[in-house]
């Protein structure tokens, strides 16, 4: 299996919102994808722009998914990963964020975290994170409204250039209260 990972073009737009709109996201929020407005703004450019990284994921010439990095400019990227649902459970979405690690940290050499959040029962996006050396950071209650109508709660997950260098994994130190 070769995987490469190719910037999403503005001559793209047709394509990726085809992508978007031919699958179905059972962990996304936010209702159905607007085809023309991801159009739009692939072919504008906001797809790969000084803040923004969108790579299809090509697997023996096939695109399979894509992974999105975002707010590249703030000091800690986001991302978004997606992997169409015929290719799931193949280790495409580990092998993404093992590249996205690289891409990222030799892209922003300030940089010192990646971070990113799913659904709390998105239990394959978690084992990628876990895969990877990402650390749980945050668990917010009721926050992903799910397209069910149930208030689902969200996990925050970040990896640190230091642990990514020295192949660790730095707990978070939870029990840090104040003394009154
Ligand atoms: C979440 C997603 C990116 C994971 O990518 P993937 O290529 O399917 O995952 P992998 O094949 O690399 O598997 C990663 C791990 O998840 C486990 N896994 C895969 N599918 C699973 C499932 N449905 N339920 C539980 N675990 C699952 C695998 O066994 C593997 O675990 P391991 O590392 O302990 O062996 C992919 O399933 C996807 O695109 N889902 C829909 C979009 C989405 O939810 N994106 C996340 C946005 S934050």
């Amino acid at each position: 299996m070769k995987i490469t990972y190719e910037e999403v073009r503005s001559d793209d737009a047709a394509a990726f919102a085809a992508f978007l709109t031919g699958e179905v996201w059972p962990f996304h929020s936010g209702g159905p994808v607007d085809a023309e407005a991801i159009t739009r703004k692939v072919a504008d450019g906001e797809y790969n722009c000084a803040s923004v990284r969108t790579h299809w994921i090509v697997v023996d010439g096939e695109r399979c998914g894509f992974v999105k990095a975002f707010d590249l400019d703030d000091g800690a990227p986001l991302f978004d990963l997606r992997i169409a649902s015929a290719h799931r459970g193949r280790g495409l979405g580990t092998a993404a964020v093992e590249w996205l690690i690289v891409y990222l940290f030799d892209l922003l050499p300030g940089s010192n975290r990646i971070e990113a959040t799913t659904r709390v029962d998105n239990a394959a996006m978690r084992a990628v994170f876990r895969a990877n050396g990402f650390a749980k950071e945050a668990h917010y209650r009721q926050a992903w409204p799910g397209p069910d109508g149930v208030l689902y709660d969200a996990v925050g997950y970040a990896i640190l250039r230091q642990d990514w260098l020295s192949r660790t994994v730095t707990p978070v130190h939870w029990d840090d209260e104040l003394p009154r």
